[in-house]
């Protein structure tokens, strides 16, 4: 895992319970096991960044997953409060977003906790990556 050395923040804590996550724009649903999470090459441990990339989706993550850029921004339209709430860091960089909303979150930096499913939307710059036939 990549780690921004200007971050002091301890990375959030993993998924404690199973849970679904469904990408609204094509229905498409990703099941996520505490026990069996992806390896974390770009972003937290356990993130929806890791989530959606095992899942072979190829979400735009420009600086590695390091809270560094905004690409992998997503829309947490359900679930969005089983995330811990973004550090400063994430917030300064979705301040910097296009297309912000006050359900927007760096997909590299949000982890859900498992206590509810959650579901997101990706912006319009990522939609090439979920296939409508799904
Ligand atoms: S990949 Fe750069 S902030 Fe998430």
């Amino acid at each position: 895992m990549g780690r921004n050395p200007y971050i002091d923040a301890p990375p959030p804590p993993l998924p404690t319970k199973a849970y679904s996550l469904t990408i609204a724009n094509n229905g498409q649903v990703i099941s996520v096991d505490p026990d069996d999470l992806p390896p974390a090459h770009d972003g937290h441990p356990g993130s929806l960044l890791t989530v959606l990339l095992a899942a072979g989706l190829d979400i735009d993550h420009a600086c590695g997953g390091v809270c560094a850029c905004s690409t992998c921004h997503v829309y947490v339209e359900s679930g969005f409060d089983s995330a811990p709430e973004p550090i400063d860091e994430e917030e300064d960089m979705l301040d910097n977003a296009p297309a912000l909303r006050d359900t927007s979150r760096l997909a590299c930096q949000c982890v859900p906790d498992g206590s509810v499913d959650v579901v997101i939307e990706l912006p319009s710059w990522n939609r090439n990556e979920v296939k409508e036939d799904h």
